[in-house]
């Protein structure tokens, strides 16, 4: 999968805004995003906060949704997203509010937002859960947190081989902070003292092999793992090998399942 945590090689920033783009363009999450901007809920007037903006497509939307009237801040660990979205969002919004932070030290009061969102973040950091910490901390008493995150433990390519492919899959994960954290995140809203939770679960699904490919830059990941001494350069080629195969006869195979949570906090009377 591709990873846009803090560790990355020289020269790769520029292309993680690539990458972001063409998911963001692919439609592979768009009914997950459309199923966390449902649960949001935001409206006109209302104070939002996106964790993990990225290049800014959803805070894109989110603007037309909120109005003149409401208030809008994405953040974003990484400076050069940052950079990114606020290129994107300047023909929309006069002064995009955009903030270089990390989830899990939030720069701002408690009770800020009315809408706290986050999705396809929260994986990439070791520190998940403190995260939604922060986010219950920023909303506004009986406003909304919703998460929306894979849980990449649930990436199914259908390889012939299974023992290859646990391997492969097994270290990509381990290079993420919170692979799990699809499966993990109801659990973090309710530790974190949100009420009402609800979770729902979106498959994401490519019968496509030349767009997972590239999309999750799969051969970037077999080269790392190669370097590592996971598989040997010989596997690698074969694994893909098999898959382009699947491709070339029109049985390819790749799903993913994502979940959805919603929080909110208690009314203080
Ligand atoms: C896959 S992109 C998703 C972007 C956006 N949410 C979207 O749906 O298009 C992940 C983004 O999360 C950011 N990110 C990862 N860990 C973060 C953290 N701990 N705090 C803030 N941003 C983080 C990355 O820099 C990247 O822009």
């Amino acid at each position: 999968m591709t990873g846009f945590s803090g560790r990355r090689r020289a020269g790769e920033a520029r292309s993680f805004v690539e990458t972001l783009t063409a998911l963001n363009i692919s439609g592979i999450f768009t009914e997950l995003t459309a199923a966390s901007l449902a649960k949001l809920d935001a409206g006109p007037g209302d104070a939002v906060l996106d964790v993990g903006s990225g290049t800014g497509d959803v805070l894109r939307v989110l603007a037309c949704r909120v109005g003149q009237n409401g208030r809008l801040v994405g953040v974003d660990q990484d400076e050069v997203m940052v950079d990114a979205a606020y290129e994107r969002l300047r023909d929309i919004v006069p002064e995009p509010e955009l903030v270089v932070a990390d989830g899990a030290a939030l720069p701002f009061d408690d009770g800020t937002f009315d809408r706290v969102r986050s999705e396809r973040v929260l994986i990439y950091s070791a520190n998940a859960g403190a995260a939604v910490h922060e986010m219950a901390r920023v909303v506004k008493p009986v406003g909304r947190v919703v998460v929306a995150e894979p849980d990449l433990a649930t990436s199914i390519p259908d390889s012939p081989d299974i023992e290859l492919t646990r391997r492969i899959l097994a270290y990509s994960q381990d290079m993420h902070g919170s692979a799990r954290f699809g499966r993990q995140a109801r659990r973090a809203f309710i530790e974190a003292g949100l009420v009402r939770v609800t979770v729902t679960a979106v498959l994401a699904m490519l019968t496509d092999f030349t767009s997972w490919r590239d999309l999750f830059r799969i051969p970037n990941m077999l080269e790392r793992e190669v370097e590592a001494g996971v598989i040997t350069a010989e596997e690698s080629v074969r694994w893909l090998g098999e898959l382009e195969e699947h491709g070339r006869r029109g049985v390819f195979l790749w799903a993913l399942t994502s979940f959805v949570v919603c929080g909110e906090k208690l009314s203080v009377s």
